[in-house]
């Protein structure tokens, strides 16, 4: 299994995973994601796709990752797609400077859950979100909005590097 970057030929398999894996809503807006999604990422097994993950980066001092859907084909779960697809979005986020790293998980969805705790993401408190995000604007606060049966969770990157910020401005 590889993570890549999704192309536009990937796109097919991802609303057909999208549409497997979420209710018609979520689909719905895993579909609409895909254009301004970053990272975004597809876990390839052979010569099919897997999983698919679209992040968005909220550009900020410091920016702050958010994991906006993460998808495996129900035929391939189990087998570490998910893992990787998060693991390699929290290298990317971090990459760019990003602190902390945000995903949204309904109450009653157990694999998705233990997948992110597994990866020491925190169940925090929802007014975290606005404690973090009141600075950024209603456009943010729009899109990170919470339904009522979704839990927050927070990844923090204890050992991010002083010198990271300048590293963006220099390869961005
Ligand atoms: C959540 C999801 C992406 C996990 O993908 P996956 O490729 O099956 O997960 P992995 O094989 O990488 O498993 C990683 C960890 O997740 C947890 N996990 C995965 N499937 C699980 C299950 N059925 N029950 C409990 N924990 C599970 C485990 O902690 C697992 O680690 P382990 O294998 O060491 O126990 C997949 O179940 C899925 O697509 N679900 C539907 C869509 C969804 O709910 N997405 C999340 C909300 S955006």
């Amino acid at each position: 299994m590889r993570i890549r970057e999704a192309t536009v030929a990937d796109r097919d398999a991802i609303v057909r995973i999208a549409h497997a894996s979420f209710d018609r809503v979520y689909a719905y807006f895993a579909v609409r994601g895909m254009r301004h999604a970053w990272p975004f990422l597809v876990a390839e097994g052979g010569s099919s796709i897997a999983g698919f993950l679209e992040g968005i980066l909220f550009h900020g001092t410091p920016p702050i990752g958010y994991v906006y859907f993460v998808a495996v084909d129900p035929g391939a779960r189990g087998m570490g797609s998910g893992r990787g697809l998060v693991q390699e979005s929290l290298r990317l986020f971090r990459s760019r400077g990003a602190n902390r790293v945000f995903a949204a998980v309904p109450r009653d969805n157990d694999p998705s859950m233990r997948l992110f705790e597994s990866l020491g993401f925190e169940r925090v408190a929802r007014r975290v979100l606005w404690r973090w995000y009141r600075w950024r604007g209603l456009s943010v606060q729009m899109r990170m909005l919470l339904a009522p049966h979704e839990v927050l969770l927070t990844h923090t990157f204890t050992d991010l590097p002083p010198a990271s910020s300048q590293e963006v401005s220099r390869t961005s």
